[in-house]
């Protein structure tokens, strides 16, 4: 099962590649900077056809197009087309195709692909975390030599104040920050180890579903604001993380 959703990532991957060359209808969503391509609804309309013949029974829950209800069922499919829509526009080349299966509401299978540097993250529940085939794990770096990444939640202005205020608290510990414009990238790369933890203060369940397996599967922690596990019912402010510097981001910051 895991090898036909990386496969579909990668075909969805080469469709971002693609789409280099064309112009981007670019339409606004509710907020500043929440862009929407003609990329992105065609990419989800892509995925969600191939995964439908791959389990019929399961339901799709997508960014895009009315598909942003989480149902219940014993296999949920929830996909962002396009995480990092503003880089994928300003050909930043760092975005990825986000597939995350559920069952019975925990997460089963995560696929993260970014087709910039032909990487796939993967997860199975139970079975570790890879990139590429080799197994990934997160760091054991506390907070003081930390590299963390942050979203800035651009289009909630309530909560721009909150987001700088956390960031220059971790700022004055850690070693640097980073803010790249894919929270599922970001999940990644703690999982991987290239950074230490991420955080963001509401981001949607495409955007962890399928990075959360790949970031526990590696070792990490992920958890809402008030120490809750996520589910993926709901928008949540999360903080992913080795469990060292988590912990001591926890108390540093009050998440
Ligand atoms: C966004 C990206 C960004 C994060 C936003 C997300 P999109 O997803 O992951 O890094 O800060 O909260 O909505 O709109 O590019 O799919
Ligand atoms: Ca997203
Ligand atoms: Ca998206």
């Amino acid at each position: 099962m895991t090898e036909e959703i990386k496969q579909i990532a990668r075909e969805a991957g080469k469709m971002m590649l693609e789409a280099g060359e064309k112009t981007r209808l670019i339409t606004c969503k509710s907020g500043k900077g929440n862009f929407v391509t003609q990329f992105d609804v065609e990419i989800q309309n892509y995925v969600k056809n191939k995964l439908s013949r791959l389990i019929p029974q399961a339901e799709f829950m997508g960014e895009e197009a009315g598909a942003d209800v989480y149902s219940e069922n014993e296999f949920v499919f929830i996909v962002d087309p396009i995480d990092g829509t503003t880089n994928f526009i300003r050909d930043y080349r760092h975005s990825c195709v986000s597939i995350g299966l559920l069952k019975d509401g925990k997460p089963y299978i995560g696929v993260v692909y970014n087709p910039y540097l032909n990487e796939m993250f993967e997860a199975k529940q139970g079975c570790g975390s890879y990139l590429n085939g080799s197994p990934i794990h997160v760091s054991d770096e506390g907070l003081d030599n930390a590299l963390v990444s942050f979203g800035t939640a651009p289009y909630y202005p309530d909560l721009t104040e909150k987001t700088f205020e956390i960031a220059a608290k971790v700022f004055a510990h850690a070693a640097d920050l980073r803010r790249c414009g894919s929270a599922a990238l970001d999940i990644c790369y703690v999982a991987a180890g290239r950074t230490d933890l991420f955080f963001e203060l509401r981001i949607s369940p495409w955007d962890f579903a399928a990075s959360s397996l790949i970031l526990t599967e590696a070792g990490g922690v992920i958890k809402t604001r008030g120490g809750h596990d996520i589910d993926f019912k709901s928008k949540y402010a999360v903080a992913a993380a080795n469990p060292k510097a988590f912990d001591e981001f926890k108390k540093l910051v009050d998440f």
